[in-house]
């Protein structure tokens, strides 16, 4: 089994991913959103690329089923009906309900994506239960780090780094390029102590500033969650695994 890691969506493009398996993440805060909400009970999610087409999906659904949320610079946006915080995402507002989630950085990584063979959401909350999956499955499989704006974020790189240090304990003849190495490398430095990694992430200190500090508690949360988001035709759903 080969392991690779991307920091960021920049440099790759949509058809890259045809008959891959990727995971993506974006812990703060898209990816334990999505996570969250179908923990919780969302029917499912379907991220969107722009606000437009949000506006657009929402538009065509009907029966008063679908919730449209997410965020700009980490805000609600007009129109919308909750923000980006994984807290409102709890089983009153989102249980049977279908939600499209539009996000600066992490629903663009899940569309860029798309045509993955097999496409995962992952982040702290569920990620014991993303590493189980992928070495049951024992396929090649990327990482794809949602980053900020094409650029690197130390919180997603050392998610990244744990998946890859656990499917190591797990099977040490794991293949892993140069970047994953790097990866796991930052975990040893910075992943002692999630939670104050997050603070004193670039995106953590603009949440903290913003009003969402119990956020960056939340989203350090490692295996609270067991369920594996998985993507598939526009959606995703909660993995049922047989
Ligand atoms: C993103 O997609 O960039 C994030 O989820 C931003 C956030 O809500 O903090």
């Amino acid at each position: 089994m080969k392991v690779n890691v991307f920091f960021s969506p920049a440099n790759v493009d949509e058809l890259f991913f045809s008959g891959k398996t990727t995971v993506v993440i974006d812990v703060l805060r898209a990816t334990t959103v999505i996570t969250t909400a179908l923990h919780n009970g969302a029917r499912e999610v379907i991220p969107v690329n722009t606000v437009d087409f949000a506006m657009k999906v929402s538009g065509s659904a009907f029966g008063g089923q679908t919730i449209l949320g997410g965020e700009r610079n980490t805000k609600m946006i007009e129109g919308f009906n909750i923000g980006n915080s994984p807290l409102e995402y709890n089983a009153e507002t989102v249980a049977g309900k279908s939600i499209i989630l539009y996000t600066t950085n992490g629903s663009k990584a899940v569309v860029k994506a798309k045509f993955s063979e097999n496409l995962f959401v992952c982040c702290f909350n569920n990620l014991s239960a993303i590493v189980k999956h992928l070495f049951n499955l024992d396929k090649d499989f990327l990482i794809l780090c949602a980053g900020n704006s094409g650029a690197f974020s130390l919180e997603d790189t050392i998610c990244a780094g744990r998946l890859v240090n656990d499917m190591l304990e797990i099977n040490s003849s794991i293949e892993i390029s140069d970047s994953a190495k790097a990866a796991v490398a930052l975990n040893k430095t910075f992943g002692k102590n999630i939670l104050k990694m997050l603070k004193e992430s670039e995106h953590g200190q603009l949440l903290i500033q913003n009003g969402f500090a119990d956020d960056l508690t939340y989203c350090a949360n490692v295996d609270s969650i067991d369920i594996i988001p998985y993507y598939s035709t526009g959606v995703i759903k909660k993995m049922i695994v047989q």
